[in-house]
């Protein structure tokens, strides 16, 4: 969602229905069955590479919330395909001089055809979603049915946008911060031990549903330290106005850089900051944190609209595995954070256990 100001306002006011409750609760048996099938195909003591899986996991949840249909699949897979093509050579175009993206380059070329792949693709599920006319209670569905106030729906260039918008922000960020939780829960194992006897309680012997989520409290605080500790590295804004920020007045148009990652680690709100600690967040200790000392999405206008969406795919994440395994880490495996936009594990191989219960 690349617009500023009132278009953005407007965009964004059109597209929230997409991330309501009810359109993230259709979402979870889409969501649960792609965790299923990666984590039944593990063998006990097999290694994972656990960074790489949670990235894979992030990508098909989120490619089957936004197009649950079966003819939108090819879609999809393509989708799959070519995003993490077209998230990389981003990363490279905001280094790089603009004369430089248009040379007949291998990595140019790779970049040009993931977007014209996506593109493409995005165009044939439009296609087939208007041919059966059917609601299909997901994004892509959403997207179809808006109507702005003079009653125009979103133009296909609009809808490509926005998809591919989703998946430049929604993936990678989920994808790290799930690995990071399997990472913090094997080093942990008493807060390991807690999650699991929550899991234990709460499902029994059933898989996870959407309306488990508010009573998977303890994990849901393993969530929230987690996004404290591996929060962003840097987000960027530009100012609309002159603005006054700490003394400073900014003119209009300045490009101002902060990082949540170094904000969340500010002792006078996060008492020895380095520590996991999940009961932080319990209510009676949460309420002495002020409102922005934690923004792992932000806040203000751009605030990440995925974050229900996010807190809900990892919360059955984490609970459809738990239900049966364990990630041990593997010893002598030195995990290192890698500072892109998001911070990822440079590697994050664990092993599985199964569970005795
Ligand atoms: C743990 C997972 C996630 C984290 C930590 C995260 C974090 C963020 C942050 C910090 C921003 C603000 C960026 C800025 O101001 O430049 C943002 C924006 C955004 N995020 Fe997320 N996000 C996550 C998951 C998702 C998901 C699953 C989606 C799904 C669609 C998503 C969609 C978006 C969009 C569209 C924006 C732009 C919002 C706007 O400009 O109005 N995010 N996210």
């Amino acid at each position: 969602m690349a617009a500023s100001g009132t278009e953005h306002r407007r965009q964004r006011r059109l597209l929230q229905p997409a991330f309501h409750r009810e359109r993230i609760a259709a979402a979870v048996p889409a969501i649960l069955r792609t965790v299923q099938e990666a984590s039944t195909s593990w063998e006990p003591g097999q290694t994972v590479a656990v960074d790489r899986v949670m990235n894979e996991l992030s990508l098909t949840m989120l490619a089957k919330t936004l197009f649950s249909a079966n003819t939108a699949a090819p879609a999809a897979d393509l989708i799959r395909s070519s995003l993490p093509v077209l998230a990389g050579g981003l990363i490279v175009r905001t280094l790089m001089p603009e004369w430089w993206t248009r040379l007949p380059l291998p990595g140019n070329r790779r970049f040009d055809r993931a977007v014209h792949t996506m593109s493409t693709a995005i165009d044939e599920a439009v296609r087939s979603y208007r041919a059966d006319g059917q609601d299909h209670g997901d994004v892509l569905s959403m997207l179809l049915a808006i109507r702005d106030t003079d009653g125009r729906p979103l133009t296909d260039q609009q809808i490509r946008d926005q998809i591919i918008g989703f998946g430049l922000a929604g993936v990678e960020t989920t994808g790290a911060t799930l690995a990071w939780i399997f990472h913090e829960l094997g080093r942990h194992p008493d807060i390991e031990q807690r999650v699991h006897h929550e899991i234990d309680t709460v499902l029994g012997d059933r898989p996870p549903t959407h309306a488990d989520v508010p009573a998977l409290e303890y994990t849901g605080r393993v969530i929230t330290e987690t996004l404290r500790l591996h929060a962003l590295w840097i987000v960027m804004r530009r100012t609309l106005n002159p603005v006054q920020l700490g003394g400073t007045t900014l003119p209009a148009g300045a490009e101002v850089l902060y990082s949540a990652y170094a904000l969340h680690r500010d002792p006078r709100w996060f008492p020895d900051p380095e520590r996991f600690d999940p009961d932080r967040w319990l209510p009676e200790r949460a309420h002495t944190i002020p409102k922005g000392a934690y923004i792992p999405f932000s806040a203000g206008a751009h605030k990440c609209i995925g974050d229900a969406l996010a807190f809900t795919e990892m919360t059955i994440t984490v609970a459809a595995i738990c239900r049966h395994w364990r990630l041990r880490p593997v010893p002598g495996v030195r995990v290192r954070e890698v500072a892109r936009g998001d911070v990822h594990p440079n590697r994050l191989p664990m092993t599985t256990e199964p569970r005795s219960r």
